[in-house]
């Protein structure tokens, strides 16, 4: 069964607590993974810059305030994301629309860079958003992406696994009140490509220059490329 109207219903559902979740969750780091999105992203001046899956709007607004005299559009599929971005940043000039990863409603070519928080674990097949994505960037742009990674092994991979499948949860039903939403975070994640397999991906879709970064005990991955 495909993926996505479910996913859609989740994230609708615990759009007004996902912030507070998240800082707590992330023990305050993810505002810091986001900004270095925005500078992977290198986007400055007049740029068109596109963040899928918005959310709440974090990467769209860091971007709008780096490349001050761009266009910043912020696009996600689910409505109360969207609303809940729209109500904290109702100065910020992002032009705030929905839209599905997999079938994007805009022209070939047409963004000079493309971010995405927690989007492909969330999606039936990666390469189908990858693609998507390459065929709305200009040459030159910038694809960067954010998203949770299975652990490595190494000493501390039981603490980490644990956290996922336990700790995580526990936020997830004490904060957000929706343990299956937290508890759908940890198995996607940890049925998700490893890192070196998602660098695959992004050459696979036809971007060069790819590169990735670790943060967070290794469970955070932030994926960069452009399209030659
Ligand atoms: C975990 S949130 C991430 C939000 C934001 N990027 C951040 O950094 O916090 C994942 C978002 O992806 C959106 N999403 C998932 N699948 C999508 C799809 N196929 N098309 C558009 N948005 C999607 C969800 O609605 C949700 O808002």
């Amino acid at each position: 069964m495909a993926k996505g109207p479910a996913v859609q219903k989740m994230f609708d559902a615990i759009a007004c607590r996902y912030d507070l979740m998240n800082r707590v969750m992330t023990m305050g780091q993810d505002q810091r993974w986001r900004r270095f999105v925005v500078e992977k992203a290198q986007v400055s001046g007049q740029v068109r810059v596109l963040d899928l899956a918005t959310g709440t709007g974090d990467i769209a607004v860091l971007a709008c305030r780096q490349c001050t005299t761009g266009m910043v559009i912020g696009a996600d599929f689910s409505q109360n994301m969207l609303r809940e971005a729209q109500k904290r940043f109702v100065d910020e000039p992002v032009s705030w629309q929905a839209c599905d990863a997999n079938c994007l409603p805009y022209q070939d070519q047409s963004f000079d860079a493309v971010t995405f928080g927690y989007l492909l674990r969330n999606v039936d097949d990666s390469l189908v958003v990858l693609r998507e994505v390459f065929r709305v960037l200009k040459p030159g742009g910038r694809v960067v992406c954010l998203d949770t990674t299975p652990p490595d092994r190494s000493l501390t991979a039981p603490l980490v696994r644990m956290y996922f499948r336990f700790g995580i949860p526990l936020l997830g039903r004490m904060i957000a009140r929706d343990k299956a939403a937290y508890a759908y975070l940890t198995g996607s994640t940890l049925e998700f490509h490893r890192a070196e397999a998602l660098a695959a991906l992004f050459r696979e879709a036809g971007f060069g220059g790819v590169g990735y970064r670790k943060f967070m005990l290794g469970t955070i991955a932030v994926h960069w490329g452009s399209r030659g």
